[in-house]
């Protein structure tokens, strides 16, 4: 049994695979082919934070493999009054075929794979973010090509999703630059796991320069919002502009997994202008997600 909890959970190869069948699946979904892999499977969807790209691709997603996806927020099952997590990953996993969790705690997500019985796919911890790179790299394959050999650059805090695109560069074999205020660099550990495949830098421009791919997320992340102010401050030179965008290459792309606040991490003049992928990485969402659950439940 497989589980999703890091990019670096599955090989190199079965991540391509991944990608090049939610390629697939998306093409096969437009022309109103149905597909019915998972009839009478079921998702469980544990939530302790917000979502809308995740909840509703990955419940779309069930349904458009003819399966069925349980929203499980913590303000309704007994894990959020205080239900063990061992407990509640035994009980779930002997009902459903699969659980995608969305949790702070990383550590939690390892629990439920260790005492669960099925695949545990994480949507979400404050160590990374998985499902959204492997939309993001379908995203990239699909107007662009391979990423291999390309420069990325991530622009902005060292958080999850910096932490996973670090995990890509290795999987995917790119150039990650990472461009952070001092202080808000990504987690040692990371750091070294992933010391071949990354730079560091403490100036945007520079870590633009020559980019294929230019990449941001928010300044304070999910419960972080106490921060906000502090944060808007030591961040106020990482804002993603046309200007920065101009350091990268002229046909470079742009990509932030959403939800964006537009005049800080980004200017409107980019997420909303034409080197903008961000519909798309959205909407592959879905399909990747797909492309995971079946590969998981193979
Ligand atoms: N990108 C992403 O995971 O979005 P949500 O927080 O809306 O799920
Ligand atoms: N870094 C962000 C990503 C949201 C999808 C957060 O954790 O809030």
């Amino acid at each position: 049994m497989k589980h999703f909890i890091n990019l670096d959970d599955l090989s190199n190869q079965d991540l391509t695979s991944i990608v090049d069948n939610a390629i697939t699946l998306k093409k096969q979904y437009k022309e109103g082919i149905v597909n019915q892999q998972l009839k009478n499977k079921t998702l469980a969807m544990i939530f302790d934070k917000s979502s809308t790209r995740t909840r509703v691709s990955f419940e779309a997603g069930m349904t458009q493999l003819g399966g069925h996806a349980l929203f499980l927020s913590d303000r309704d099952i007994q894990l959020g009054r205080g239900e063990p997590t061992k407990d509640t990953a035994i009980v779930i996993s002997s009902m459903v075929d699969v659980i995608m969790m969305r949790v702070s705690s990383h550590d939690d997500m390892k629990t439920f794979a260790n005492k669960g019985s099925v695949p545990i796919i994480n949507a979400l911890s404050d160590e990374s973010h998985p499902c959204q790179l492997l939309a993001d790299m379908m995203t990239y394959k699909e107007h662009k090509g391979s990423i291999q050999g390309k420069t990325v650059a991530w622009i902005g805090d060292g958080n999850n999703m910096c932490h996973t695109y670090m995990q890509a560069a290795k999987a995917f074999d790119f150039k990650l630059n990472i461009a952070t205020p001092i202080g808000y660099e990504p987690e040692q550990i990371f750091i070294d796991n992933y010391a071949e495949h990354i730079s560091l830098f403490n100036q945007a421009s520079e870590a633009c320069n020559q980019a294929d791919l230019v990449v941001t997320d928010v300044w304070a992340s999910m419960g972080q919002e106490a921060e906000q102010k502090k944060r808007e401050i030591a961040f106020k030179e990482f804002q993603v502009d046309q200007n920065l965008m101009k350091n990268a290459k002229t046909d470079a792309s742009f990509m932030h997994c959403l939800p964006a606040h537009r005049g800080e991490e980004v200017a409107s003049e980019v997420i909303d202008g034409k080197q903008s992928l961000v519909w798309d990485e959205a909407e592959n969402r879905l399909h990747a997600q797909k492309a995971l659950l079946l590969y998981l439940l193979d």
